[in-house]
């Protein structure tokens, strides 16, 4: 059984974009520990990034597919900045099903008002915000948690 770790627009620059917003750690280090935190908890990670909606959209169909089939569990998904525009993510979710934790490293809350508003919370078993990349680990747990 594995779970999806789906990143969004901008977050393959991790460790060199807005260290004082996201902190130093590189996307290779948070799939390092999705990793270790998913084998943990007895389960195996699937990493895709993407800058792009349309691909995004594509992997939530194929993981939603795997779900029905029992072989995945479900994802966590940091959408980036998608998180406040995207509707068609927001169907994507709803319309296979994929049960989803949101994950954001910076606290959208205490940032810019057009960061207040998620199309993902919605659709999302649960939100993990500002706690920086151990959030990550913490929407694993809660994934798991949630869904077995
Ligand atoms: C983010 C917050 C978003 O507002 C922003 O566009 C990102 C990263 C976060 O992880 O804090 O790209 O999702």
């Amino acid at each position: 059984m594995k779970i999806l770790v789906l990143n969004g627009p901008n977050l393959n620059l991790l460790g060199t974009r807005e260290p004082e917003q996201y902190g130093h750690a590189s996307l290779a280090d948070v799939e390092t520990l999705c990793a270790e935190t998913a084998l943990g908890l007895g389960y195996g990670v699937e990493c895709f990034q993407s800058n792009h909606e349309g691909e995004l959209i594509d992997k939530i169909h194929s993981f939603g597919k795997l779900v029905q089939a029992g072989q995945a569990l479900g994802a966590v998904f940091n959408p980036g900045a998608f998180t406040h525009t995207s509707v068609a993510l927001h169907d994507a979710i709803k319309g296979t099903g994929l049960p989803v934790v949101e994950v954001h490293i910076s606290n959208v809350h205490a940032r810019e008002a057009f960061r207040h508003h998620s199309y993902i919370s919605p659709v999302a078993l649960g939100v993990v915000v500002g706690l920086g990349i151990q959030g990550y680990a913490l929407a694993i747990q809660g994934l798991v948690h949630k869904t077995s």
